[in-house]
């Protein structure tokens, strides 16, 4: 089985970058420029030195710098109002109100690390480059999100062939700061972990499709939160046009579906919410072959390998515990709202609940564990 990171801390194990980082490729807009060169080593520098846990090292962009974020920034807020989904929207003002979202004003990682975590639990974590999917997809288990602090080649602000701080701070942050869309990304990252080579592949394709280029319908309109397309004026235009290439969100065929990196996607996928994204993954992620299940503990910001009935017995222990919270609360509201469907929830955390055992009672082929469970 692979190695995967168990602690938060062990993510400063996971750094694999594949691609850019400190040396760029000849057909990077950079390439012949030794200025850009020289800053891309310094941001690397950072990437590389950084550690979990230390703040991270605040930049002074250059005034080209900012020019660049100017622009990328002016041509994309323009299609945010009319193309973005709703929550994608509805975190934007806090950006501009707590981490200096601004035109003229290059947002610091730290900034928005420090509002992240206050709103979903994620953190951000300096990368040099384009990392390996299995190490970025271990990020997202323990709500950690791995963010480019450069910024692109000033000769052309709308093509990069590289995730830029443009990408990530236009594109992800403001889903980040979505607690649903926050869980959905830490549930591909704990499937991913221990997961062979083929399994990490899908997930990181799968991750592609939704994180990266991912459509939603609302209210009746195809609305945008892949990160890809919200950082990209041509593309997001090209994906809200092609309807022929919009298909509904499926796992099993979705993961066949080739990444295309330097030029527009051939399909693009939708779901109608969150939830449904991440039901059709989960079910997808009880394909993985791990002779183990996962959890992660957010009290000690470490995953739990669930290889024993002994863990599971403890597991079920926390879970009453929560669903008496959910239970008493529930009683409590039905008092004062009788408009609250009490009977329907109880009936969905049950019908859950039962689900889940029964399934993982006819996977367990220990029946003592299953005695024990
Ligand atoms: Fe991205």
């Amino acid at each position: 089985m692979p190695w995967f990171p168990r602690k938060i801390s062990e993510l400063d194990r996971a750094q694999n970058v594949l691609m850019y980082g400190a040396e760029l490729d000849a057909d990077h807009p950079g390439f012949k420029d030794p200025v850009y060169r020289k800053r891309r080593e310094q941001f690397s520098q950072i990437a590389k030195n950084y550690k979990h846990g230390q703040p991270i090292p605040k930049v002074q962009y250059t005034p080209e710098e900012i020019k660049t974020w100017g622009t990328v920034f002016r041509e994309l807020h323009k299609l945010y109002v009319k193309h973005a989904c709703k929550e994608y929207l509805e975190n934007w003002p806090q950006l501009v109100k707590y981490c200096g979202y601004r035109e003229d004003n290059v947002p610091q990682l730290q900034d928005v690390n420090v509002f992240l975590k206050r709103k979903t639990g994620f953190q951000l974590r300096p990368v040099a480059g384009y990392l390996s999917p299995r190490d970025f997809l271990s990020g997202l288990a323990f709500r950690v999100f791995h963010c480019t602090q450069y910024i692109r080649h000033a000769s052309d602000p709308f093509y990069t062939p590289e995730p830029d701080c443009c990408h990530e701070l236009l594109g992800h942050m403001p889903l980040l700061a979505n607690p649903s869309f926050a869980q959905f990304s830490q549930e591909l990252g704990l499937a991913s972990l221990g997961a062979s080579d083929d399994d990490v592949d899908k997930l990181a394709t799968l991750y592609f499709f939704t994180v990266e280029f991912g459509l939603c319908k609302q209210d009746g309109e195809m609305k945008v939160y892949g990160a890809g397309l919200l950082s990209s004026v041509a593309e997001l235009r090209h994906a809200i046009e092609s309807k022929d290439k919009v298909k509904r969100f499926d796992p099993d065929l979705t993961w066949k579906q080739e990444c295309i990196i330097t030029a527009f996607q051939i399909a693009y996928w939708y779901t109608d919410s969150f939830e449904e994204a991440k039901e059709k993954m989960r079910k997808f992620a009880e394909q993985i072959q791990r002779p183990f299940g996962i959890r992660y503990n957010p009290y000690t910001q470490s995953v739990e390998v669930l290889s024993n009935a002994q863990k599971i017995t403890d597991l079920v222990s926390e879970l009453r515990g929560d669903l008496c919270i959910v239970n008493s609360a529930l009683k409590k509201i039905s008092a004062r709202d009788s408009t609250l469907d009490v009977a329907g929830i109880a009936n969905y955390l049950q019908t859950g609940i039962e689900t889940k055992i029964i399934n993982g009672n006819e996977r367990s082929s220990d029946n003592q564990e299953k005695e024990n469970v």
